[in-house]
């Protein structure tokens, strides 16, 4: 029989129901089904829920094909039968965060609709257990400071979070740390590679360094120095190719900090710290050109190539995800 943990305790495992432990996840988006796959991946029983009926059909679907790609590529041992075993979709919150230790809430990010979903969590949920957000950018925890001070915090997942191994866990003064720990061997357990940001900055690690590249390469679009395929040519043939397997403290300790402080002290003035948007992309998007998903972007996908690249990147990410298994387990 599951019980919850009494307060201040971190959330039990349950191997003695036949599975790890059970993980909620809300909305079957986007991330949802991916977010559900790492769990089942990891042993969990996760239970996917959402509204929306088609929503849940289709996320059970991408959870399978996900599943089958994986085994066919050599990255899961087991069949997708056998993890989907693990797998429930589910219209009812209650249903889905009966037993739970943990619960992952990734519904829009709108926070009307996040709010109304922890005010149900907060009368559904033991106090024990803990339950975060999947939230790119709102800051969550001190927007509604009364929902579960200490075990409700950031867990921010990347697209797709199935394959991509970081994981950012952020968290304010009132958080527990045993839950947010907890919470981080679980994930470890699973394969991912978490990150604890202590407290709100916008954007979180990953989103900031993403930004301030692209602020970057806009700006030198827009001056006319280099063309887009250029810069994504610099991008995969030189910082990718390096960034994948040194990291930047790393890169610097190895450039000598000497060399970076020097280069640093001539380039920083001249780089690009502009807070409005450049015409560039502003202009793409008055006329619609969204990228992959309306078929123009800075690039062509009409004619087929949108689901050509995004077979193309998925087959991709696949393979660069078993080298980083391989060389850093
Ligand atoms: N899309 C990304 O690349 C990405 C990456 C990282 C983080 N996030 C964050 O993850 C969260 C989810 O994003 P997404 O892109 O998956 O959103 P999405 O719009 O694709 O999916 C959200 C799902 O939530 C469902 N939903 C709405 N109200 C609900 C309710 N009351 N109960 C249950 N389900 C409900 C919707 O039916 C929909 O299926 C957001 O906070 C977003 O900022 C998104």
């Amino acid at each position: 029989m599951w019980t919850a943990p009494a307060v201040g305790e971190p959330p039990r495992n349950n191997r003695e129901r036949g599975f790890y432990m059970q993980v909620a996840v809300i909305g079957a988006g986007v991330m949802g089904p991916g977010i559900a796959q790492v769990w089942m991946m990891g042993g969990h029983q996760a239970v996917l829920v959402d509204v929306d009926e088609g929503a849940l059909k289709k996320g059970g679907e991408v959870i399978r094909e996900s599943l089958s790609m994986m085994r066919e590529m050599g990255i899961v041992a087991k069949e997708p039968d056998q993890y989907m075993t693990l797998y429930t979709g589910t219209t009812s919150l209650s249903q889905a965060v009966e037993g739970a230790s943990l619960v992952i809430e990734a519904v829009p990010e709108m926070p009307d609709i996040k709010q109304s979903i922890y005010r149900e969590l907060d009368r559904l949920c033991p106090e024990g257990t803990v339950i975060v957000s999947n939230t790119s950018s709102l800051p969550l925890p001190d927007m509604f400071p009364e929902f579960r001070p200490d075990r409700f915090f950031v867990c921010h997942f990347f697209n797709p979070p199935a394959v991509v191994p970081l994981v950012e866990l952020v968290k304010t003064e009132r958080t527990a740390p045993e839950a947010v720990e907890w919470l981080k061997d679980e994930l470890a357990r699973c394969g991912k590679k978490p990150i604890v940001v202590n407290g709100f900055v916008m954007g979180f690690l990953v989103n900031r360094l993403q930004m301030a590249m692209m602020r970057e390469a806009l700006h030198l679009v827009q001056r006319g120095v280099v063309r887009p395929d250029d810069v994504d040519t610099a991008a995969l043939a030189a910082i990718g190719f390096k960034t994948a397997w040194q990291g930047m403290f790393d890169t610097m300790d190895y450039i000598g900090l000497d060399t970076v402080a020097m280069a640093g002290s001539i380039i920083f003035p001249d780089l690009s710290n502009e807070t409005k948007l450049p015409e560039i992309i502003t202009e793409k998007v008055r006329r619609g050109h969204l990228g992959v998903k309306s078929g123009r972007g800075f690039f062509n996908y009409a004619d087929g190539r949108a689901a050509e690249v995004m077979q193309r990147r998925q087959t991709l990410l696949l393979e660069q995800w078993k080298l980083f298994k391989k060389h850093m387990p």
